[in-house]
């Protein structure tokens, strides 16, 4: 089977196309490539209804099954008029998300997927929790603190999030693992430090509450976005990939079929 995967689509954010031409392009790439299955790790759009309608238009127009977890800006609640909270009741009743509903692939594969949240441990030590908290650097706010209205404090959210997806696997466990993830759980994919302004805003990239879920689980594969470098290394036997298009200032190029088909990697499985 050939399984797509591509991160950070962000469909909404281009100075010039639209998210059906997003939809077009990544339509055609799944065709020429043969593509059976789509995995999508996350940041769509900053919008649900957007987010949501383009996975149902991908499934439709590529007539191939899309799977996906959201990303942070896919919880945006600002301009939506309901919570983020109430924004991931919707996608959990999606059969195309991740959480809570792992995918069953064969008898030797499983898809296990949640966003994961970032728990500040990546930042340079120099900043105390209290700092890191205010979420506000340098003139910069990070967007989430005013975009997502979660219910509780982001590290309490990491381990919710790293317990959620244990419990996803622990009804695949004897099988061979693809995890997706929206938030980086390897620290070779933050921004490398020192940096000017990673080295506070790193905190919000990744998590460290992943990391007994490499040792206790046969993961072949760990797909993450969030950071928009295009990578993928190999450790300990874990093929670790982060597939982002990212944003069109980030692109090579102006053509967005030859970027979605080189931030798309593809996994053959039997
Ligand atoms: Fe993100």
């Amino acid at each position: 089977m050939q399984i797509g995967v591509i991160s950070d689509l962000h469909v909404d954010r281009h100075n010039q196309l639209t998210p059906k031409d997003y939809q077009a392009a990544l339509v055609r790439i799944i065709q020429k490539r043969q593509i059976e299955l789509l995995l999508i790790a996350g940041d769509v759009s900053n919008h649900y209804q957007r987010t949501k309608q383009f996975i149902e238009n991908i499934e439709i127009n590529a007539q191939i099954k899309v799977l996906f977890i959201p990303g942070n800006h896919d919880f945006w609640s600002a301009e939506t008029g309901i919570t983020s909270s109430e924004i991931l009741d919707t996608y959990i009743k999606m059969d195309n998300c991740l959480i809570d509903q792992p995918y069953v692939v064969n008898d030797e594969w499983a898809i296990v997927g949640n966003t994961g949240w970032y728990d500040y441990t990546y930042a340079n030590s120099k900043f105390s929790l209290e700092r890191l908290a205010r979420r506000k650097y340098y003139g910069a706010t990070w967007q989430d603190k005013v975009k997502i209205d979660w219910p509780m404090e982001d590290r309490k959210l990491s381990a919710i999030a790293a317990k959620q997806t244990i419990k996803d696997i622990e009804k695949v466990k004897h099988k061979k693992i693809i995890l997706m993830t929206h938030i980086v759980t390897h620290p070779k994919f933050a921004v490398p430090m020192p940096h000017r302004i990673f080295d506070y805003f790193n905190a919000f990239i990744g998590t460290s509450d992943f990391n007994s879920i490499y040792t206790s689980y046969d993961i072949k594969y760990s797909i993450m976005g969030h950071v928009h470098f295009r990578n993928t290394f190999e450790e300990n036997g874990v093929t670790y990939i982060c597939p982002c298009l990212g944003y069109q200032r980030e692109w090579r190029t102006s053509d967005i079929e030859q970027e979605i088909d080189q931030a798309m990697h593809q996994i053959v499985i039997d």
